[in-house]
């Protein structure tokens, strides 16, 4: 009975994934671990054999496979409607985006009015798109970072919720700063989707304002 009260209070999530999924995994942990009131309901990934399937299917989180379409960079409108159909299914509150390698447009956001959150290595707006960590490399960057947006219909575009600094070294490789960046990443993700979960933000136009501050 205490169980079904404390479900009933938690927040559902959906975690949309391309890749590995290790923020999804430390998502998933920071749930488990009552740092962020919420509960992965489920995952989909637009690639079949992505790691981020196998790593929820290991934690006994429904996991699935769902067909993007022909479009290399976005869902087409069939796949869109069959992503909202299965997260509305899942009772899905809030999209976290965890390395998912497509744009979503309009019927996808408006079924989740700012709903959807993204995280991007990179401080943005500095290096948009794939890839970020060897662009500021590329660059020459000192310091870079980490981004957690609303999602809106560019690229790398939203509202901007939380970032953090990553210090570039000299002997840096890509695979160095990345794995830096990741670190990060697995902090800055689950204080940000708890804030959201929680209430806490108010987006005023490009702002995102944090109505009370938690420890992270
Ligand atoms: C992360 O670096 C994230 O910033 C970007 O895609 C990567 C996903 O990594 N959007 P993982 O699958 O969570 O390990």
């Amino acid at each position: 009975m205490t169980l079904d009260i404390q479900e009933k209070t938690l927040a559902r999530l959906g975690v949309l994934g391309s890749g590995k999924g290790s923020n999804f995994v430390a998502l998933a942990q920071a749930c488990n671990a009552g740092k962020v009131p919420a509960t992965i309901a489920i995952v989909i990934s637009d690639v079949p054999d992505a790691g981020i399937l196998d790593r929820a299917r290991a934690l006994g989180i429904p996991a699935c496979y769902l067909p993007p379409g022909p479009f290399r960079t976005k869902l087409d409108e069939q796949s869109e409607e069959a992503y909202v159909a299965a997260l509305r299914d899942a009772g899905v509150d809030y999209v976290v985006l965890a390395g998912f390698m497509r744009v979503l447009k309009g019927r996808f956001l408006r079924a989740y009015p700012n709903r959807v959150v993204n995280i991007h290595p990179s401080l943005l707006p500095a290096f948009r798109g794939l890839e970020a960590w060897k662009q500021a490399l590329d660059y020459g960057v000192k310091v870079t970072g980490v981004t957690v947006h609303f999602v809106d219909e560019g690229v790398d575009t939203g509202p901007i919720i939380a970032q953090a600094a990553v210090m570039v070294e000299d002997d840096d490789t890509p695979t160095s700063l990345h794995q830096r960046i990741q670190e990060v990443e697995h902090e800055l993700y689950p204080a940000a989707v708890a804030a959201l979960v929680r209430g806490e933000l108010q987006i005023e136009g490009r702002k995102v304002r944090r109505l009370t501050r938690t420890g992270r």
